[in-house]
């Protein structure tokens, strides 16, 4: 048997505590999740608004009446609605490409300066749209605005925070993108109400206030020693360094940064290093991890689940709330996982999450299968149907944000050596607003051939991937992030594509400083 995804304990520890000014930076950094929180919680409302129905796709709302007594599964069925929904991901996936650049020579701050302003533009368009292609449009703004700060903030966080508490902060993100999409549910059950029909103009125009805030804050905040490094501010980064441990004494993690910031400046072309067999293991974790995550069905729930709650017989004003709910349980989870990512380990928590889920992913689909059928056809739901559905649903959204949730975006921000960093972040925001846009492209139409079917496709995937962290996935708790490349070489799987000249002294990048001490 093979030595599971162990890292050697122990390790390198740099001087210096968490302090107030690392706390205050990360959370307001980490506001840039709630762009991207708020954007995928408010479709999903605004698609099942009759109002906006009426006004944009009228062919879905005439199909939405007549459809009530057949079949159930497929009464949404619609491209033109999905590709309101799903744009923005095309859009994203696009922008994190250019932002890569930006986020490398220009530092972290300015991506998500960009990221908060092009999301506002987003916003005003989509507020104000009289017609399909302002929405579109709107939405491609918006998507432009998520690529380049899904690509900045999970960096800017995990190179800020002491590697100590890198989970917890990191996760902050995550816990903003709850936080954002649960607002959003809100909004819509109020904004739903609005006599007029109009309120889906405040749901939408509503994410200025988000893009506002990460567009400040970005002006505000300040730049990470790595990124000062990289660009060659060599004396601000010492400073800074000094001022985000809150010690006097940072050589040794400052050495180490200068000799990560050496090795990435001789790299001319990231995108093409990225392809060398030693960054075999990171780049497989770039595509995979959101893969996977994606793979695992949430954005089913989060972006319909009124449209999912409605379909499986729950009355208009019933299905919005049970979004609310499950927003809270999705926030709530996230925090469980903040207070556990950095005492239990990412592993833990991502085997754990995934038996959970896959639990819950069987019983809904036999659920509804056993309610449904085949044709669709459900008559009248009891109650406590609809109480055991909403139940699982919530348990398998608590398994999702205390596990691939957060660590989608934990884990690839913590394994890239930061010659192939802002590269990497953006083949793993790329490939996460890919199989985003296809979950949310195709879902609907799933849903109508697939049936209950569609759960077990997910169920099956969430097997896929548990086994793939149980053997590939290695710990990555507690490791300073330039000392991250020890992991691979010292892992059963990962060892062969490093080899000792790639990562003199068993992965340990040591400082010169740790050097001279020794000899
Ligand atoms: C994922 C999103 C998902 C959200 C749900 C994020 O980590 O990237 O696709 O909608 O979690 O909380």
């Amino acid at each position: 048997m093979p030595a599971v995804g162990i890292a050697r304990g122990g390790g390198k520890e740099y001087a210096g505590k968490l302090t107030g000014y690392v706390l205050v930076t990360c959370i307001i950094a980490a506001m840039g999740g709630l762009i991207f929180g708020y954007d995928i919680g408010i479709s999903g409302g605004v698609t099942s608004m009759d109002s906006f129905l009426k006004k944009f796709f009228p062919s879905v709302y005439r199909k939405k009446q007549l459809d009530k007594s057949t079949n159930q599964y497929c009464q949404y069925d619609s491209q033109t609605l999905t590709m309101f929904t799903s744009s923005l991901y095309l859009a994203a996936l696009m922008a994190s490409v250019v932002a890569a650049t930006v986020t490398r020579k220009c530092g972290r701050k300015l991506s998500m300066f960009f990221g908060g302003v092009l999301f506002c533009a987003g916003a005003i368009i989509n507020g104000a749209a009289h017609a399909v292609w302002m929405l579109i449009l709107g939405r491609i703004l918006l998507g432009f605005g998520i690529g380049f700060s899904n690509q900045s903030v999970p960096l800017y966080l995990s190179e800020m925070a002491p590697s100590k508490s890198r989970g917890a902060l990191n996760i902050c993100f995550q816990l903003s993108i709850t936080v954002g999409i649960l607002v959003a549910n809100l909004l819509n059950y109020f904004f739903a109400k609005i006599e007029g029909g109009w309120g889906w103009r405040l749901s939408l125009g509503g994410a200025m206030v988000p893009a506002l805030i990460i567009t400040v804050g970005s002006l505000i905040l300040p730049d990470t020693p790595n990124s000062m490094i990289e660009r060659g501010q060599h004396e601000e980064a010492k400073t800074q360094l000094r001022r985000i441990r809150g010690v006097d004494d940072v050589s040794e993690e400052f050495n180490d940064l200068v000799i990560a910031s050496d090795e990435s400046n001789k790299i001319e072309d990231p995108w093409k290093n990225l392809l060398q067999r030693k960054y075999r293991p990171q780049l497989c974790m770039a595509i995979l991890i959101p893969f996977f995550q994606q793979l695992t069905g949430i954005n089913v729930i989060m972006f319909y689940a009124p449209v999912l709650f409605n379909t499986i017989g729950f009355g208009s004003d019933a299905s919005l709330i049970s979004a609310v709910i499950t927003g809270l349980v999705n926030v709530a989870a996230t925090i469980v996982s903040m207070y556990g990512v950095d005492k239990w380990g990412r592993r833990k928590l991502f085997l754990e999450g995934g038996t959970q889920m896959l639990i819950c992913q069987i019983v809904v689909a036999a659920c509804i299968g056993a309610k449904f059928g085949l044709d669709g056809n459900a008559g009248n739901l009891p109650k406590w149907y609809a109480i055991v559905v909403v139940v699982f649903i919530c348990t398998y959204v608590a398994g999702f944000a205390w596990s691939w949730g957060p660590l989608g975006w934990l884990v690839p921000s913590e394994i890239f050596p930061m010659e192939i960093r802002s590269a990497a972040q953006s083949v793993n925001v790329s490939v996460n607003m890919i199989f985003t846009f296809i979950v949310a492209q195709v879902f609907l139409t799933m849903l109508c051939h697939m049936k209950f079917g569609l759960f077990i496709f997910f169920a099956f995937f969430v097997c896929v991937m548990s086994v793939f962290v149980y053997f590939f996935l290695p710990e990555t708790k507690g490791i300073p992030i330039e000392e991250m490349s020890r992991v691979w070489k010292q892992h059963w799987y990962w060892k062969r594509f490093v080899t000792d000249e790639d990562y003199p002294n068993d992965g340990y990048e040591m400082s010169k400083s740790t050097i001279s001490d020794i000899v």
